[in-house]
């Protein structure tokens, strides 16, 4: 199996009175490589909230640190249940699109509900002991999903990737980049082409970083070139993450991802999306009810902070797109490879 060079993305470190949150400040990247440390409930909505850890399954996990935070905040409060939930409520609100968030912190909100006749500090220890446990499982199952994957990508495939769904975006490994891994592991002659990602270039700023520590073979391209390398038969298969998935297999993730499944269905490329079953949204039947968030027009309108274009320009700035599930060829999950009209049968 191909470790990452990447060390955890996001970690609890225990002390005796409780513990915080330490993650790689992904802003940075490749800059810089510098771990911060998340002590409250407000500095983990901001880290949340501007990207300093981002991807669907890591800002789940950040989501569950965040609760035993908040709960280490309120431990002497009366009304301790009370305002911790509305401290999750908030955290909740930080982001709007991955459901890994609303779905860690639902688990840890359902043990402090019911342990209410436990003491504060032993709810505190049971929520700080389940955030770690959900931190390594998002290990296990991205080698799962990779191990899975692994066995779609033909042999010396060049496999096209959007964003970053790598270790970077999880606790470590990664989903698409959990299956890159894995087939590389088996075949080291498989290539990636890595989508740059407008506009936060979390391909060129996180996969390329990712994929190159690893020894894998990785081209950057602009997201604008896809449909020309896959009409120069240059790309075989398609591989990105989620970020929400409906009951009938439509999947949200990074802007750009819905037009590169457009392009693979016209040139016949498979379009694979690789996701933990927390992914799924078992709530919504169509990817329509899926609320894309929107963003800061400064992320369109400059470059390294130098304004790119007339500032009176108008800008839209939605950071995800739903891929219909006619444009996917199967949903890699931990469980195994889905139809996306079979998703369903996962709850
Ligand atoms: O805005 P981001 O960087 O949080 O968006 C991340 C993505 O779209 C990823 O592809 C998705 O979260 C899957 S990560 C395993």
């Amino acid at each position: 199996m191909t470790t990452t060079n990447i060390e955890k993305t996001i970690e609890w470190i225990k002390i005796p009175k409780g513990g915080f949150s330490r993650m790689i400040n992904q802003i940075l990247i490749p800059y810089e490589y510098k771990k911060v440390d998340v002590s409250t409930t407000k500095d983990m909505y901001d880290a949340i909230k501007t990207m300093i850890v981002r991807g669907a399954p890591a800002i789940g996990i950040a989501g569950a640190h965040g609760v035993a935070l908040a709960a280490l905040e309120e431990k002497e409060s009366q009304n301790f249940i009370e305002n911790v939930v509305k401290k999750a409520d908030y955290l909740n609100s930080s982001r709007p699109t991955a459901v890994n968030l609303h779905w860690a912190i639902q688990k840890q909100l359902e043990i402090l509900k019911s342990n209410k006749d436990k003491t504060n500090a032993q709810i505190i220890d049971l929520l700080i002991e389940n955030a770690i446990k959900l931190e390594n499982e998002d290990i296990e199952i991205n080698k799962k999903i990779g191990e899975f994957g692994s066995s779609i990508i033909p042999k010396g495939a060049t496999i096209l990737t959007h964003c970053n769904a790598g270790a970077l975006a999880t606790v470590g490994y990664g989903t698409a980049l959990g299956v890159v891994r894995s087939a590389f592991e088996k075949d080291k002659t498989i290539k990636v082409f890595a989508d740059e990602t407008r506009p936060r270039q979390q391909g060129a700023r996180l996969t390329t970083y990712e994929l190159i520590r690893d020894g894998i073979d990785t081209t950057l391209i602009t997201d604008g070139m896809s449909a020309y390398f896959m009409n120069k038969k240059m790309i075989d298969v398609v591989v990105v993450g989620a970020d929400r998935i409906a009951l009938n297999g439509d999947s949200a993730n990074k802007i750009g991802t819905y037009a590169a499944a457009i392009c693979a269905k016209y040139h016949n490329i498979p379009f694979y999306v690789a996701a933990p079953k927390s992914t799924i949204d078992s709530s919504i039947k169509t990817g329509d009810e899926i609320v894309i968030e929107l963003r800061n027009r400064e992320e369109i309108t400059t470059i390294n902070d130098r304004l790119i274009c007339d500032n009176r320009v108008n800008i839209i700035n939605p950071g995800f797109d739903v891929t219909p599930n006619s444009l996917i060829t199967g949903i890699i999950t931990e469980y195994g490879i889905f139809k996306p009209d079979e998703i369903h049968k996962l709850f």
